[in-house]
């Protein structure tokens, strides 16, 4: 243990040469002002920032660096006493046992000074006795033990400060909560250093600050006397001591590590005989972790402000003289020197005393000028890898995940993100295995998982992530890979990114241009055919009286298959129309067991045999499907030339009638009540897409197809016939193979491929219907999705709104369908939510509608504005 000195120049004579020799430095280091400095003020109402005269810096709030916590001031009668105007108020963590602002900005490989500053400040109004029990929490540097703050009273600044050398492009500061206490922050401070400065902080080593004083100055000095904004704390030492000052201009080496200012160097302390040392002395904090045993550094400067006679002095730490060479020290005539501390140094008692002697042929006592004490931050806990924090870090960003994911990713035990596993080689550790299933993580996985080179589980069931997965990800052999298998091995397939650009614009402008055509179309289609279908009621029908009687191939095995000498018992005889469904009228009906039913006949095709042994087999198929959300398929006919279909009876109609108020028992559908059907039919529809081995596409989907049962419960019908059953059906003008005009996908048209975006494109039609209550397609009108995008961009949600709901609703759950269902219309399929995010997001609007229904107490129109959804992002 020693103490290392600036070079050579141990005399004053020598001084004077080495000054007129050395290229000197006075005020160099202009360029640094205030420049690189992050000034974050706890706290802070979001978004504000000011100017804090006293030191000419600028203060932000510190919303962009963390989403936990609660904002508080102190109160009132401690701001008299404050010193800081960031002090004034503070960020509480009650919540969380771990806490942790991500100051970005950061440049890997630079060197910073952190600083956090704490002040209570009674800011709970809870007049604790801090004396009697201090509140007591801990700091982070990244995962590595910076600080504990015991905090004892109540107008004291406290600060944790360290110099670093940054890892990556941010650096993470976190606040633990253990047990003593709620952990809170007044301000956060970041400042570039000079890479030269204080060689101590290394890439593998941080240093904290345990003491920093300016001896004999009566106030505290830092920016802009200190160009790098180090907290000069004023002291006049023991009592006995004597101040010294000078006004004169004070030199220093332009190599000076540690760039102590001049207004620091310009006031000093002296004892007042040779004979009596200057000693300072400290000690490792009490309660601090009992593992941690601090080493040391101890850097003391020192420059005389005459040059008459000779002061020489020697250094004892701890008993010990650490003077290199045994030569004593002469500090120059206003000349900045130094004597540093060339390794940290621990002592077992956790006590430390220095004592600074004059020699016995020094005429003058000692004197000290200021000093600083820095322990080292004990890194024994291997650093994680900087690929795997910043991979991490990436995929935190780009799911927006909200929980507690904070600081680095392997923090030692229990502070370890939730969700991984982190191995270490004894130098670095990795990120081993990662958990997200069951995160509600929506579209496209991440490139930066392949960064992260150690991964050997990798688990991302249960999420919503749009295959194909990164290809290095599929190529990864040793890593066991657990996915949802509802839309295939996430490995087959190419990346969306490999098309080329001109792909996607040709496919872009067909997308437009088709469905311009399909808009122009429908508006014709539906002026000339189906005005008048809408109008006609179900007397004016030519339901059938009576029917062939020729259903000789009956399949008595199978009990969903019915005979059409049955149908005619349940029916009798075709008695009761109840409607007009896609292909042929609609009646009711009876099984013997009592149950109702509605039975779907179809117009006589000529069917081929194979025809009707598809249809046979995939209706059949569909007879299995049972949900709460979807009407229940009870069986079919297939007899000769005719085809029917029975389904679970659905008292109270379709979604369509109600809407249009065509249902004479119920009153206009409140939101409410159209927020829930909303949810149910998603639930139902999202149950075809991924509850079944394959999915199921509804191919059809339109508020005709959503049927309310008893208690207004909402089921979606005829989802699945697919090709086979419509060519059998022969087409109703309004129905394609792709469904019904103004319900179709405009992809759809282009690709020819029906996917379950297809649906999700009518659902948004639907959802549109519901908010508006308008149908999709107004006579010389644009489309509903333009008609709304229109009032939209007016940013008036009333205009949008059906009038019959008369302003009784909440207006954010009103945004959020709106929203949703824009994001369900989306030309390109790819941008389109999956239905599993949409029953999410509904069941939010739901909730947002029964807390203002519950509490009566109608949100703010104005707080809507930030309302509006980005589902690719929510990390719900
Ligand atoms: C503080 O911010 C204001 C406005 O943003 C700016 O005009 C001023 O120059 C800034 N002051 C400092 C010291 O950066
Ligand atoms: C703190 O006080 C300011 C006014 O001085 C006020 O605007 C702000 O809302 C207060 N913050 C809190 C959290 O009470
Ligand atoms: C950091 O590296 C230096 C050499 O580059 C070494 O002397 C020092 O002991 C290391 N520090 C730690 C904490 O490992
Ligand atoms: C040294 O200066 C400080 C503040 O300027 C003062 O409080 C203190 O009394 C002085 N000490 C002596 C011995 O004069
Ligand atoms: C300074 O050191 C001397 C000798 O070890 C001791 O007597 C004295 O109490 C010390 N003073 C302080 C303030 O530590
Ligand atoms: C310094 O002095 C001590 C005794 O005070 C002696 O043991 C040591 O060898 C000396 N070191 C040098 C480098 O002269
Ligand atoms: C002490 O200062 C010297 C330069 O004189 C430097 O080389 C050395 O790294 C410094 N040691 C520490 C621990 O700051
Ligand atoms: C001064 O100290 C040196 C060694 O530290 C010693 O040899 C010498 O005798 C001392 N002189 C007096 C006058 O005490
Ligand atoms: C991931 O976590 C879930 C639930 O927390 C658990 O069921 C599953 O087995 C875990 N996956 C792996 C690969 O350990
Ligand atoms: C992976 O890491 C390398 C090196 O750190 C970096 O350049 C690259 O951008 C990273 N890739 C992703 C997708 O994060």
């Amino acid at each position: 243990m020693s103490f290392g000195r600036s070079k050579g120049c141990t005399t004053a004579h020598l001084i004077f040469l080495a000054a007129s020799l050395l290229h000197v430095h006075v005020h160099s280091d202009t360029d640094f002002l205030g420049e690189g400095f992050i000034n974050i003020d706890c706290g802070l109402p979001g978004g504000s920032s000011y100017l804090d005269n006293k030191i000419g810096l600028n203060y932000t709030s510190d919303d962009g660096y963390i989403n936990t916590g609660e904002n508080h001031n102190i109160s009132a009668e401690y701001n008299a006493h404050e010193l800081l105007t960031s002090s004034l108020n503070l960020r509480s963590f009650p919540g969380g046992g771990r806490n942790c602002y991500t100051l970005s900005r950061a440049t890997a490989g630079h060197k910073y000074l952190v600083r956090a500053i704490f002040m209570h400040g009674n800011y709970d109004g809870k007049e604790r006795d801090l004396v009697r029990s201090p509140l007591v929490f801990d700091v982070y540097m990244g995962l590595h033990f910076w600080d504990r703050i015991s905090v004892s009273s109540s107008t004291m600044n406290y600060v944790a400060e360290a110099i670093i050398v940054a890892e990556a492009s941010s650096v993470s500061v976190c606040l633990i909560d253990i047990g003593r206490g709620t952990p809170f922050v007044s301000s956060m401070e970041m400042r570039k250093m000079k890479s030269s400065l204080y060689p101590a902080a290394m890439y593998n080593q941080s240093i904290a600050l345990q003491e920093r004083h300016s001896l004999g100055a009566s106030s505290l000095i830092r920016y802009p006397d200190d160009p790098y904004d180090r907290l000069w704390w004023p002291s006049q030492g023991t009592s006995g001591w004597l101040n010294l000052s000078t006004t004169s201009e004070i030199k220093r080496y332009s190599t000076d590590p540690f760039e102590v200012p001049v207004r620091v160097l310009q006031t000093a302390v002296t004892s007042p005989t040779t004979s009596t040392p200057l000693n300072l002395s400290w000690e490792v904090p009490s309660g601090w972790p009992a593992t941690i045993l601090p080493g040391y550094y101890l850097n003391i400067y020192y420059t005389d402000f005459q040059e008459q006679q000779l002061r020489a002095f020697d250094v004892y730490y701890n008993g010990f003289l650490w003077v290199p060479d045994n030569v004593s020290i002469t500090p120059a005539y206003l000349f900045s020197d130094y004597s540093n501390a060339t390794a940290p140094f621990t002592d077992n008692s956790g006590f430390y005393n220095v004592r600074i002697i004059a020699t016995n042929t020094s005429v003058l006592p000692p004197m000290l000028n200021a000093y600083e004490i820095y322990y080292l931050i004990q890194h024994d806990d291997t650093a994680t890898d900087t690929q795997d924090v910043q991979a991490m870090m990436n995929i935190k960003t780009e799911y927006q995940v909200k929980k507690n994911w904070m600081g680095d990713p392997c923090l030692p035990e229990k502070y370890t993100w939730i969700g991984l596993t982190c191995k270490s080689d004894g130098v670095t550790s990795r990120v081993k295995t990662l958990n997200l299933s069951f995160n509600n993580l929506y579209g496209a996985v991440p490139d930066s998982l392949t960064n992260l080179s150690s991964l050997r589980v990798l688990d991302l069931s249960g999420n919503h992530l749009d295959s194909p997965f990164p290809e290095a990800l599929c190529m990864a052999g040793s890593l066991t890979l657990r996915y949802d298998a509802m839309n295939g091995h996430p490995c087959n397939g190419k990346s969306p990114e490999k098309k080329s650009i001109l792909l996607k614009v040709v496919v872009a402008v067909l997308v437009v241009i088709v469905a311009l055509l399909a808009c122009t179309l429908t508006v014709f289609c539906f002026c000339r055919k189906q005005v008048p279908n809408v109008l006609l009621g179900c007397a004016n029908l030519q339901c059938p009286k009576s029917h062939e009687v020729g259903c000789n191939n009956v399949h008595t095995s199978d009990r969903r298959e019915f005979t059409y000498a049955e149908l005619v018992a349940i029916t009798n005889n075709f008695s009761t129309c109840i409607g007009e469904g896609g292909y042929g009228p609609v009646f009711h009906g009876e099984l013997k067991d009592g149950t109702q039913v509605a039975v779907k006949l179809h117009s006589p095709t000529s069917a081929t045999a194979k025809g009707m042994e598809e249809f046979s087999a995939e209706v059949g198929s569909l007879t299995t499907v049972h949900h709460r959300y979807l009407v229940l398929l009870v069986g079919y006919c297939t007899e000769k030339d005719h085809l029917s279909l029975i389904y679970e009876y659905m008292p109270n109609g379709s979604l369509y009638d109600n809407l249009r108020g065509r249902n004479t028992f119920i009153q206009t559908l409140g939101w409410r009540d159209r927020a829930q059907i909303a949810l149910e039919a998603a639930q139902g529809l999202d149950y075809l897409h991924t509850g079944c081995v394959l999915p199921i596409i509804h191919r059809d989907l339109k508020s005709h197809n959503i049927l309310l049962g008893h208690d207004m419960i909402a089921k979606i019908s005829d989802f699945g016939l697919s090709k086979s059953y419509i060519n059998l059906a022969q087409s109703h003008i309004s129905v394609t193979a792709a469904g019904t005009l103004g319900y179709i996908d405009p992809e759809y048209c282009v690709s020819g491929r029906l996917t379950t975006s297809s649906d999700v494109f009518s659902f948004g039609v639907v959802l549109l219907e519901i908010v508006t209550g308008e149908p999709p397609i107004l006579p010389t009108h644009v489309h509903i999705v333009q008609r709304v995008k229109e009032k939209v961009i007016m940013g008036n949600i009333e205009t949008i709104v059906d009038p019959r709901l008369h302003r009784q609703y909440d207006f954010s759950s009103i945004w959020k369908v709106v929203d949703i269902a824009l994001l369900c219309t989306r030309e390109a399929s790819s941008e389109r939510p999956t239905m599993s995010m949409v029953v999410s997001h509904l069941k939010d609007a739901l909730a947002l509608e029964e807390a203002r229904a519950t509490e009566s107490n109608i949100r703010q129109v104005g707080s809507n504005a930030d309302l509006s959804i980005s589902w690719v992002a929510s990390g719900r």
